[in-house]
């Protein structure tokens, strides 16, 4: 209700600064690189080097990670399947901000549902969304445990929780696929910076 009322009063303000402006300023075009996969995929590890990768080559952008968005922005939110829905909404609503103001966006989330990535994208819009699965096995996942969640998951200390109590459905059409288990860090991180390479502009150097 509060919303309908409010949305009704609200006038878009223009700002005096062009997307193409920000471009020449930043010598980069804006996309977000969109990681979908289980816990302990591998997801942040590979969004956080990429992240210095591209910062040491002199490009602007910022890691919007599962975790570090749940300690802040959306720390109301728990894991049912609306509070995955919502918690997916606002992170594409910041990169599109994040894309707005020139940046280039790495998100790291497990993001379990097809339908809220097709939100995503359609939020971020399609041009500047590059959707990476991180495919590791649940197997490997698991054995892995990181966090020791699925340890805690199967003993039942977790509810909901993806792969075990809670469903993953994989992309039909990603960008790219990305086995952690049969590829290193570095190879993940050649072929995300492949993907993007049309976003970085050299010449403007
Ligand atoms: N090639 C690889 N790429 C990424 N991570 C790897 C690779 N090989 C081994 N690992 C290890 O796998 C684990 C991945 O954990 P990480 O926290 O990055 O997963 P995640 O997908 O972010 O999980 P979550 O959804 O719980 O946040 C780390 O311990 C990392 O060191
Ligand atoms: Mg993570």
């Amino acid at each position: 209700m509060d919303q309908q009322n409010t949305a009704r009063d609200l006038v878009w303000q223009s700002s005096q600064t062009s997307t193409q402006e920000r471009r020449v300023l930043l010598k980069q075009s804006p996309v977000t690189l969109w990681m979908t996969g289980l816990s302990g995929a591998g997801k942040s590890t590979l969004a956080f080097h990429l992240e210095k990768r591209l910062i040491d080559a002199g490009h602007a952008c910022f890691v919007l990670d599962g975790d570090n968005v749940r300690h802040g922005l959306n720390r109301d939110l728990g894991f049912s399947p609306h509070a995955r829905t919502e918690n997916i909404r606002r992170i594409a609503e910041v990169a599109k901000l994040m894309n707005a103001a020139g940046l280039i966006v790495i998100t790291s989330f497990i993001s379990p549902y097809r339908d809220d990535r097709s939100m995503a994208r359609e939020i971020i819009g399609s041009d500047a969304f590059r959707e990476v699965h991180i495919s590791t096995t649940l197997q490997q996942c698991e054995h892995r445990d990181p966090k020791g969640l699925y340890q805690k998951a199967r003993a039942g200390l977790i509810s909901e929780f993806t792969g075990i109590s809670a469903p993953y459905e994989p992309p039909i059409a990603p960008c790219l696929s990305l086995d952690t288990s049969a590829s290193s860090v570095e190879a993940c991180t050649e072929r995300m910076l492949a993907l993007i390479q049309p976003f970085l502009d050299e010449t403007r150097r």
